[in-house]
């Protein structure tokens, strides 16, 4: 419930603003009291009266609106509310708060306020990937501001890609856990998941069976006690956590990258089943199927995602956690990756076939950390991860790792 929560709704002009008009229903049917502000621009997508009428009060678009300055200064707006929440936020808008400009009055209130704020980005998917504009978002996640979104998938101007803006259901979700609290409220986690697929060509690659249950359960258990989740997903069986920020990747070294791009973070959980090697050269074009001659596949190793970042330096998270899959020896092995990888804790599990674990509901984990090894009881996956964040939470919350 957001009874008694002021959100400042700030409309960016895009196609996307005729979500943010659901968005405001979903939170005052919440009991959110909604203010909402729109760009000139937005007034081209979704028009002031139906903004209105929906939020149940004045819409602000106006800098010099000077009845307004001698009611409620631009600075007082900024500053009133709980939350500010920029939807769609577009490349435009966040490259102005980035860059330090205040040319309108929601660039203006974005400079202005000490409110937290949370942006859901929308825009096409070559803008989004523009180096420009990701170089801006670094930038706003450095000061603290919080994302949710963009999702994948069909956009208005017709193609496909990320860009598209989280659903409100989703960006509700992302506000009630800042609003609410959470023990990990103001923390930054960072999630890796699913699987990785190596290509040997444009039509096929090397993969493992990691449906990504684990590690999205994980996101979602830190969403709900109130974590800013980046969660760099490879191409895995199961839909990502709502309220996150989803970075999807194909191969280990994509996913290396997004996961430097996403640092600093507090915490970070590398649930990936990550291949280990990748094929050498690769094939630019299909490689053809030639009677009597097999082909020959050289390989040569992937980065090590975890070691890297709990063996950085200057950087590294409070606390990083990485797992470890065998067969035998569960406690000896899990026991030497925690220190040949460097983290902080090992979740290790046996996925022998005959446990049902690799793909399957449940998990039956041991936690390897300074202080030995502690077995869980078997338990479904989501459980599993609602007691792995309690402890992140706890051990956070005491500013430690180990
Ligand atoms: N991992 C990673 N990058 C890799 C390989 C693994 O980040 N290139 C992470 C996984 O996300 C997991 C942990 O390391 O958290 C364990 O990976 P695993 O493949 O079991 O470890 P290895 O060192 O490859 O050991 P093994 O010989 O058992 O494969």
């Amino acid at each position: 419930m957001l009874a008694g929560k002021t959100i400042l709704l700030m409309i960016g002009g895009g196609i996307a603003a005729y979500k943010s008009l659901d968005l405001i229903r979903r939170l005052r049917e919440r009991g959110a009291e909604v203010v909402p502000v729109m760009t000139h621009a937005a007034g081209e997508f979704v028009t002031p009266l139906s903004v209105s009428a929906l939020a149940g009060r004045k819409v602000h678009t106006d800098l010099f609106d000077l009845t307004e300055e001698a009611e409620m200064g631009h600075i007082q707006l900024s500053r009133s509310a709980d939350l500010i929440v920029v939807a769609p936020a577009t490349a435009d808008l966040i490259g102005k708060v980035a860059g330090g400009l205040a040319n309108d009055l929601a660039s203006t209130l974005l400079m202005a306020t000490d409110t937290e704020v949370l942006m859901a980005p929308a825009m096409n998917v070559r803008m989004w990937l523009h180096p420009s504009v990701q170089r801006n978002l670094a930038e706003l996640r450095g000061q603290g501001v919080g994302f949710v979104g963009p999702g994948e998938g069909d956009m208005a101007c017709g193609e496909f890609g990320p860009g598209r803006m989280a659903e409100p259901m989703e960006i509700v979700a992302a506000i009630e856990a800042r609003l609410t609290g959470g023990p990990l409220r103001g923390k930054r986690v960072l999630v890796t998941s699913g699987p990785t697929h190596e290509p040997i060509d444009p039509v096929r690659y090397i993969a493992n069976r990691s449906s990504g249950a684990q590690g999205t359960a994980i996101a979602r258990a830190l969403v709900r006690q109130g974590a800013d989740v980046v969660f760099v997903t490879g191409p895995a069986d199961v839909a990502p956590p709502e309220g996150a920020e989803v970075i999807k990747v194909q191969s280990a070294v994509e996913m290396l990258d997004a996961v430097r791009s996403a640092l600093p973070v507090d915490a970070a959980i590398m649930a990936a089943a990550v291949a280990d090697w990748r094929v050498k050269s690769a094939s630019g074009s299909k490689i053809k199927k030639v009677a009597g001659a097999l082909p020959v596949l050289q390989f040569e190793e992937n980065p090590d995602i975890l070691a890297t970042v709990a063996q950085m330096g200057e950087g590294r998270p409070g606390l990083v956690v990485g797992f470890a899959a065998e067969t035998d020896d569960v406690v000896a092995h899990a026991t030497a990756k925690r220190s040949r990888k460097g983290c902080d804790w090992i979740v290790a599990n046996d996925v022998s076939p005959e446990t049902g674990i690799m793909g399957g509901d449940e998990n039956a984990v041991v936690l390897i950390s300074d202080s030995g090894a502690e077995e869980w009881p078997r338990m479904g996956k989501q459980a599993v991860a609602d007691r792995l964040v309690e402890r992140i939470a706890t051990t956070l919350g005491l500013g430690q790792g180990g």
